[in-house]
């Protein structure tokens, strides 16, 4: 049980440099399992949902062969199984791209309901409508979900809600299927390009990625390579809300700006400076923050997953903001945390009303998934006084080196480690 240990009230300042994406990384590794070669795979993030998606991928047989510290080798050839492990699975949503990725290979998957952040119910019924279409039939047995095909057949795909990871399973099926697969409705997030551009550097032949209608003509062979992954939207927008959360300067390196725009566009109409480089933000608070309205959308509308963050800097706002989350049902569970530390936040259903309060202080929270977790460090940097965030292992399946990146920004932050039994004695 370790924590995260806060003395907040320092103003961030300096360089942060952006680490590979993590929902790009747990999309294109599992999709290596489609390659019949090996595939060095650059500017990985070091964190804990990567582990785990290399760990199922040597379960199932592949080579792993670490490179350097951002850089992993997956040698699928020896592939031998189609059963991902159900102790793995859990632990991660992602774990359920090794659906369409063994399906493609092997025309049979088995693995258990995914797990992930708690948001509600999270259905699959969209991958499972897309895989149908494509010629899989599928089971539920003793918890796990068992697909299989004798054929892939490209399909025409209509998706009800717009789905990145059903866009995702549906894509990686589809490249080795027979024939022209159209998925329409289709996510248009960063990552979904991003593994377009891993899959066609392979060999496949996939258009539209980035738009809502995806082309995927399948082929029958797919070459190993090597690949670059993307910097990552959320944890640049992570340290640009932290630097304007402390009335800080600072110069995030390694981003594409262009995935940021609706961040960038919130920042300044809440009074941040954001000056764009080629690869670079430089995100400066000198004056008060300004209250303002946030609705989340799919790409390129304002991220969910920068949902909780900006609402921190809400709280320090003058002025009362409203929050629509339009992706997930129940995505304001973090509110509890926050009012501990002084925030005035009214849930109801997924409107969020916040009445700023200028500053927030410093109390003992939990991390309740991996963005309210960043939203706590967030608070706990600009907050009067000594935070203490709990169940920070929510926060480290997404972000590579937080407390390091952070201190050298001039963070007063520290991870401690509290020996279980130690907790016990606390509870007793
Ligand atoms: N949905 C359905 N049926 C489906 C699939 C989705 O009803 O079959 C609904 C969901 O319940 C939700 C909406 O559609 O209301 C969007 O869900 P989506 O499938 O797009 O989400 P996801 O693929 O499970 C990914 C990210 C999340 C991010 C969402 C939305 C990964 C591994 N996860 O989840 O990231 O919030 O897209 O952008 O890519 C995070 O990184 O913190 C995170 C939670």
């Amino acid at each position: 049980m370790d924590k995260f240990v806060i003395n907040g009230g320092k103003r961030l300042q300096g360089e942060v440099t952006i680490s590979g994406a993590k929902n790009a990384a747990v999309a294109i590794l599992p999709a290596t399992v489609l390659a019949d070669g090996p595939c060095r795979i650059e500017n990985v993030p070091n964190i804990s949902d990567v582990s785990v998606i290399t760990e199922i991928l040597y379960h199932l047989g592949a080579g792993v062969r670490v490179i350097n510290k951002t850089t992993v080798e997956i040698d699928p050839r020896h592939i031998n199984s189609y059963s991902v492990p159900s102790e793995l699975a859990r632990s991660m949503r992602a774990s359920y791209y090794f659906i369409g990725g063994l399906l493609g290979r092997e025309r049979r998957a088995r693995v258990t309901m995914p797990g992930g952040c708690d948001f509600g119910v999270r259905p699959i019924d969209q991958h499972i409508k897309g895989l149908e279409s494509l010629g899989a039939k599928w089971g539920m047995e003793h918890g796990m979900l068992s697909f299989e095909a004798q054929e892939l057949v490209g399909s025409q795909v209509y998706f009800d809600m717009v789905s990145v990871g059903a866009t995702v399973n549906v894509m990686l099926a589809a490249v080795k299927a027979r024939g022209l697969t159209v998925i329409e409705n289709a996510a248009r997030e960063p990552h979904i390009v991003d593994l377009a551009n891993f899959l066609n550097t392979i060999g496949a032949d996939i258009m539209g990625a980035g738009t809502d209608v995806i082309k995927i003509r399948g082929v029958s062979h797919l070459a190993g390579g090597t690949y670059s992954i993307i910097p990552d939207q959320i944890e640049a927008g992570t340290y640009m809300a932290a630097a304007a959360a402390t009335g800080g300067d600072v110069l995030i390196r390694n981003v594409i700006p262009k995935h940021l725009e609706s961040i960038t566009a919130k920042l300044e109409e809440m009074g941040v400076e954001v000056e764009e480089y080629d690869d670079a933000v430089r995100v400066r608070r000198a004056g008060p923050l300004q209250r303002t309205n946030v609705k989340t959308q799919p790409h390129p509308g304002f991220p969910t997953d920068m949902q909780p963050q900006i609402t921190v800097l809400l709280c320090l706002a003058q002025g009362t903001s409203i929050v629509a989350e339009n992706v997930w049902d129940n995505r304001f569970k973090y509110v509890e945390e926050l009012r501990r530390m002084g925030a005035n936040i009214q849930v109801d259903g997924k409107i969020a009303v916040v009445e700023g309060v200028g500053k927030l202080l410093g109390a003992p929270v939990r991390a309740v998934d991996l963005r309210a977790g960043a939203a706590m460090v967030i608070a706990g940097l600009a907050a009067e006084d000594h935070t203490e965030i709990d169940d920070i292992y929510h926060i480290e399946r997404g972000y590579e080196n937080l407390v390091e990146k952070l201190t050298r920004l001039g963070a007063d932050i520290r991870r401690i480690h509290i020996p279980d039994d130690l907790y016990l004695a606390k509870a007793l």
